[in-house]
């Protein structure tokens, strides 16, 4: 029970890697609440998750014995996300840990000069503005109590290129340096930020992610096809599990790693050694 009585919000919870990290979170004995947009997005053109993906994630961390609030929000609305922040306040009193997670992965699937402006802004409103829109209504909360986690799930794409992703790599790579300068700004203050990047996960579906079929279809590929291409370009040659990143969000959250701040945590089956 590394996080017996720890608060964690976590973003993009109703599905995918949000939801493997609100299982994970929950068995350690942390109080939820979990946010997810609950509804699609003009220019996002695929589904996102929905508000009973959302209460099935609060239903099986509920079986696991956590305290959980649910919320429809989107990082995009910094209104919504003050209102979401005071009652999770009001419920359990303060935030412990922030997980960075709502992203998406398109538009993309084309060189870079053909996004419209619209396309571009999308993806950077959400995948890198939402983090620092959740941050700048937690982080001080945390500030204030002299201690924090914020974790923002980045990926490997915030570390190099994809051939057609660059709104969705710039994204991430623009992540990497907030999770940076924001864990200098609050060291000083023991409130810690660190990236997580995963390599391409396994659209696992008990927890009915999604991310890895709508990537091929970007690149109009067979997901099959797609995920062989991986499995090659992964020197470990296996895909990543969601648990893989939960466990490492989880060791990120706890105390065990009390002085790790700034850091950058692949978990990519050694996709980036070379
Ligand atoms: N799946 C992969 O291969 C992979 C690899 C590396 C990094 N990641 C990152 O992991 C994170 C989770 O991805 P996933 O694979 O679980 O994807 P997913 O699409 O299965 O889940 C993402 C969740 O985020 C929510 N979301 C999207 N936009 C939102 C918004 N504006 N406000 C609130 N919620 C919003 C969606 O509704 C969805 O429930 C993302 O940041 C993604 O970039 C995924």
């Amino acid at each position: 029970m590394r996080l017996q009585g720890k608060t964690v919000i976590v973003t993009g919870a109703a599905r995918g890697v949000g939801r493997a990290c609100a299982l994970a979170f929950s068995r350690e004995g942390a109080d939820l609440a979990l946010l997810d947009v609950c509804g699609d997005i003009p220019g996002v053109p695929y589904p996102l998750g929905t508000a009973s993906q959302l209460d099935h994630t609060a239903r099986l961390c509920r079986e696991q014995g956590a305290a959980v609030l649910t919320a429809a929000a989107d990082v995009r609305d910094l209104p919504a996300l003050r209102a979401v922040v005071d009652r999770v306040c009001d419920r359990f009193g303060t935030v412990d840990v922030l997980v960075n997670n709502a992203g998406v992965a398109a538009p993309s699937g084309k060189p870079a000069h053909e996004f419209t402006e619209d396309e571009w802004q999308v993806m950077l409103d959400i995948n890198l503005s939402g983090a620092w829109r959740m941050t700048s209504v937690v982080g001080p909360l945390m500030v204030a109590r002299r201690t924090g986690s914020v974790i923002n799930v980045a990926s490997t794409a915030g570390l190099v290129g994809y051939r057609h992703f660059a709104g969705y790599a710039a994204s991430k790579h623009g992540l990497i340096g907030l999770t940076k300068a924001t864990a200098l700004d609050y060291a000083p203050l023991k409130v810690r930020v660190n990236a997580l990047c995963p390599g391409s996960i396994r659209d696992d579906s008990r927890v009915e992610g999604r991310m890895l079929s709508e990537i091929a279809r970007s690149l109009g590929l067979p997901v099959a096809e797609h995920e062989e291409t991986f499995l090659q370009s992964q020197p470990m040659n296996s895909l990543i599990e969601p648990e893989d990143v939960a466990r490492a969000a989880v060791w990120l959250a706890s105390d065990e790693s009390a002085r790790v701040t700034g850091s950058v945590l692949t978990v990519d089956g050694g996709f980036t050694i070379r």
